[in-house]
């Protein structure tokens, strides 16, 4: 099944990339535009409930504009939320997030199992990012909230992540831009990898399902076939967007 939630304002919410935590809109409206996503996905059956702890998203949130190095960020306040959202929901033993680069968005997935936003104890938040200067600031950037070490970031391909990780994979975040010969194709790619390690119950969350739909083609296809998943929806509440998949 595959469904689309769109917001009226999606194409007028706009951030500055360079000021990640500068607020955009009243915090009840984002809660609200947030909310009416995650009814969707509940709808669907992707996600269970939709309940989150509102004030631990903010604790997550305030640890974060504090203490990461942030050069620039696509991930809207409205995207931080609902990725914390999903990933408190659904509570992952093991996450996996590919193409990190500074950590933002991996920690936005991480923060509901680590730092001060933490709602449950996960096993293995997993965070890839091929450039190793970049893996390096991003895991400076993550050891400043969380001192356990279940969340941490690696420098790998995320393809041989995905092959090589031994355990059950219950969330998916996919935001590596790959490399010429594979772009933002490299999506299916790490999916594909990652398949059969994947429960049901389980999530996959695809980054830039709006600005980046055309290379993303492929990857749609396959995640909105009802052969391959109980369903699929194309969050759209900013420019970027987020497929968020069902298995
Ligand atoms: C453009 S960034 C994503 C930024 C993110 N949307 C944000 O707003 O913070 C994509 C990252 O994917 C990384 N990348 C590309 N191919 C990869 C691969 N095969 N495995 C892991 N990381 C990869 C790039 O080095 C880059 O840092």
């Amino acid at each position: 099944m595959h469904r689309e939630y769109r917001s009226d304002d999606w194409n007028s919410y706009k951030m500055v990339y360079g000021e990640p935590h500068r607020q955009l809109e009243p915090l009840e409206k984002e809660i609200e535009v947030v909310d009416e996503a995650l009814n969707v996905l509940k709808e669907v059956g992707i996600l269970p409930h939709t309940d989150y702890d509102h004030e631990k998203m903010l604790a997550h949130r305030k640890a974060v504009a504090e203490n990461f190095e942030i050069p620039w960020t696509a991930i809207t306040p409205r995207m931080q939320r609902l990725l914390y959202a999903i990933n408190a929901i659904i509570q992952p033993e093991n996450m996996i997030a590919a193409g990190v680069f500074c950590g933002n968005t991996f920690i936005s997935n991480a923060g509901a199992g680590a730092g001060p936003g933490a709602v449950y104890k996960a096993k293995n938040l997993i965070g890839v990012e091929i450039k190793p200067e970049e893996a390096e600031r991003a895991e400076r950037n993550v050891r400043t909230i969380d001192p356990t070490g279940v969340a941490r970031v690696i420098a790998e391909d995320a393809v041989d992540t995905v092959k090589n990780f031994p355990d059950q994979i219950q969330a998916l975040y996919l935001d590596a831009d790959g490399d010429k010969a594979r772009g933002k194709g490299i999506y299916l790619e790490i999916l594909q990898g990652a398949y059969d390690k994947m429960p049901p119950g389980s999530v996959i969350m695809a980054h830039n399902s709006v600005n980046a739909a055309k290379r993303l083609e492929q990857y749609t296809k396959f995640v909105r076939d009802p052969a391959n998943f109980k369903a699929s929806v194309n969050v759209i509440f900013d420019i970027e967007g987020l497929e968020v998949t069902g298995k």
